[in-house]
């Protein structure tokens, strides 16, 4: 009986230098350790034996059962502890690519047209999107009976009322004008309202950058070279531009600002209707009207000022040709950018 002993816990050793992870240690318990397990057979053999060896046979048993739960229990103690701190990971697999989002194409284009601003010393103010007539409207020289005021235009906030969505950012250059002396070079960038029909060409609320720079004899030949200077950085060195004469209220002279179509490199094709040109910006010399409205003495002082939208520029830039596209939040098309 003793060499039996002797030999069980031989196999033990063994069989607990196998021991892996919380299932061999089971298979372990479930042969040695319950009721009908190795050491319990030997046990109840104990009856068996003449009386004189039952203290002796017993008490190695005893060792033998004592010291195997101790290392069952220091196993599975240490099984336990690592499987809360390790979770069952394979630390081997590729990693899933969390989806990033990105700012909207146009507002990666004001964004851009910003910075070019900004390198240039412009500094960035804003403006309110509700205004008042006289910001928006008069002070910016439009006459009492200018179509641009009409409610088919406009929209106004209540019948009656001398509050409107702002129909473009130029308001903004009286408020500049109202709230610091020259010398000015601020940008205004913003959302503007117009009641207009939805088409490809055109939407009821959209975006516009709007310049304005002030200060002793400023000439015509600065804001070309403004113009110019932007229009290289933002679509390259190689870009062709033109100045056309035009009319805005609140300059005098008014230009409109072509460049190459960029898409067909001046040959002709469908974004620029064959013509090989592309419309970016309004601009011309503060008319004295405007200045005197924002409290600046025209005998003094000279400015230029220029609108760009926004939209525009963007399709420009990327080729999509129906402003909606832009505004139906598809991601398959706002993925691209
Ligand atoms: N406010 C004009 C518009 O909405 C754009 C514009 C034209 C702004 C000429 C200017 C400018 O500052 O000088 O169409």
């Amino acid at each position: 009986m003793l060499d039996e002993i002797k030999i069980l816990q031989n196999q033990i050793e063994q069989a607990f230098a196998l021991v892996r992870d919380i299932d061999t240690l089971e298979k372990f318990r479930l042969e040695y350790l319950v009721k009908k397990g190795k050491i319990q057979l030997l046990f109840d053999r104990l009856k068996d034996i003449p009386k004189e060896e039952k203290p002796l046979v017993g008490k190695e048993l005893n060792i033998l059962r004592k010291n195997t739960e101790e290392k069952f229990n220091e196993l599975k103690a240490k099984f336990e502890s690592q499987s809360k701190t390790q979770p069952n990971i394979d630390l081997s697999l590729p990693g899933r690519i969390m989806p990033l989002g990105s700012s909207h194409p146009v507002y990666q284009t004001m964004g851009r047209m910003i910075e070019i601003f900004i390198e240039m010393g412009f500094a960035v103010a804003e403006g309110p999107d509700i205004e008042d007539e006289f910001h928006n409207f008069d002070a910016l020289n439009f006459p009492p009976d200018h179509p641009a005021r009409d409610m088919q235009d406009t929209f106004f906030i209540e019948n009656g009322s001398n509050l409107l969505l702002r129909t473009h950012t130029s308001p903004v250059q009286i408020r500049v004008m109202q709230g610091m002396k020259p010398p000015i070079r601020s940008i205004m960038p913003g959302r503007v309202y117009r009641n207009e029909a939805i088409s490809a060409r055109s939407l009821a609320e959209f975006h516009q950058i709007e310049g304005l720079y002030i200060d002793r004899s400023v000439s015509f030949a600065e804001l070309k070279a403004t113009m110019m200077t932007f229009a290289r950085k933002m679509y390259g060195n190689n870009i062709k531009f033109r100045f056309r004469p035009s009319f805005f209220p609140f300059t005098e002279p008014s230009a409109e600002m072509d460049i190459t179509c960029f898409l067909c490199s001046g040959k002709g094709c469908r974004v620029c209707k064959y013509s090989g040109w592309l419309e970016i910006a309004g601009c011309g010399m503060v008319h004295p009207n405007v200045l005197i409205a924002g409290g600046i003495d025209p005998e003094e002082y000279t400015g230029y000022a220029f609108g760009f939208g926004i939209e525009r520029v963007t399709m420009l830039r990327t080729g999509i040709d129906d402003i909606r596209l832009l505004y139906e939040n598809d991601k398959r098309l706002l993925k691209q950018f």
